[in-house]
């Protein structure tokens, strides 16, 4: 029973960005061809905990994440995407976990605090409004981790936490209950954290800092344009330092033909600011063409979206099955199949 896999969830609360791509499709893109097989959940449950008064967005971000992901080049046939609420059991495994964590453990979590914090309107200055569901996603996580016999967890670094508070639930569990579950490991990427276009440490969303992958051209030359660079540079031709610029450090990831140029010219001061930012939207305009070619394939064929996302559940509900069966055989809550009781 216990076939190790590879399990990540992403929230559908937004369409993708850079960051994404960079940060973690390209580990999934690798993931995908190795044995083990790989779960991708669109994590809606979990994107709830935060949006539950916006159903229609997260409804809509569902659909939307599925033909990102598929756009980047993640292949339904290598990658089983499905829905998390269309798979009862993580419901039902949230609950019997959830008597094996404190209340005050879930407070202590790094992740959960940044984001009470960071959701003051939601759930108050000091989180004294937060609700039981927000607190206890760690759980729910842990839920989606181990229905998937999952032991290899591409995560940010952010998730760390998470997958460390899954895995003290497993080892708890395996103490009382018998040994049944795996511990998983994260799988951290080469591209930890992408910058935003403002030099932010962090590519976000809510930062106001991101490039999306369905930009249209103007409003990916309007972001770039407005990239920040070295503040001292401030002629054309002032030599200049492409590590404290946002331009350079996007030209790392998008141009891999004249980079020694672009940067040895800024130094010197050869390339002014304007021209490198125009040469930047080129290439950027250039990496996004094939991603956004599928993204409009699919736009036009949503009958192909929800086909790949109803495999990818159907594959994903009978694997849920599969280890819900051992773990309430474990807690002894398997009443109407139990062996010793069918002789
Ligand atoms: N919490 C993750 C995020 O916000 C998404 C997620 C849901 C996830 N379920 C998961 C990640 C399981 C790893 C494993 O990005």
């Amino acid at each position: 029973m216990k076939e190790k896999s590879i399990l990540t969830g992403i929230r559908p609360t937004g369409n993708m960005h850079l960051g994404h791509y960079f940060g973690a499709v390209q580990t999934w893109k690798q993931l995908q061809d190795r044995e083990e097989p790989f779960y991708l959940e669109i994590a809606d449950v979990q994107a709830l905990t935060d949006h539950f008064d916006q159903p229609d967005m997260v409804h809509k971000n569902v659909v939307e994440l599925a033909i990102d992901i598929l756009s980047c080049g993640i292949d339904p046939k290598k990658t089983n995407i499905f829905i998390q609420s269309m798979v009862p059991e993580i419901a039902e495994l949230t609950v019997f976990y959830s008597n094996l964590v404190t209340i005050a453990r879930l407070y202590r979590n790094p992740t959960v605090k940044t984001e009470m914090h960071q959701k003051k309107e939601l759930f108050g200055d000091k989180g004294e409004g937060i609700t039981y569901g927000f607190l206890g996603y760690p759980i729910s996580q842990a839920a989606d981790i181990t229905a998937f016999t999952g032991v290899l967890v591409p995560v940010g670094e952010d998730q760390l936490p998470l997958l460390e508070q899954c895995r003290e639930i497993v080892r708890k569990f395996n103490h009382i209950y018998g040994e049944t579950l795996l511990e998983p490991e994260p799988i951290l990427s080469d591209n930890k954290r992408i910058k935003g276009l403002d030099g932010n440490e962090k590519m976000g969303k809510s930062l106001g800092n991101a490039i999306f992958l369905s930009d249209d051209e103007d409003t990916i030359v309007k972001k770039i344009m407005g990239a920040v660079t070295d503040s001292n540079k401030i002629k054309k031709d002032d030599p200049a330092n492409p590590d404290i610029c946002m331009v350079y450090y996007y030209h790392k990831l998008v141009n891999s033909e004249n980079l020694n140029v672009v940067c040895e010219e800024c130094k010197k001061g050869k390339r002014g600011c304007v021209a490198c930012k125009k040469e930047l939207i080129a290439n950027m305009l250039k990496f996004l063409k094939p991603i956004q070619d599928k993204r409009k394939y699919y736009l036009e064929h949503p009958e192909i979206i929800e086909q790949i996302l109803k495999d990818g559940t159907e594959k994903a509900q009978a694997k849920a099955k599969n280890t819900m069966h051992d773990i309430k055989q474990s807690m002894q809550i398997d009443y109407f199949n139990r062996q010793d009781e069918a002789k």
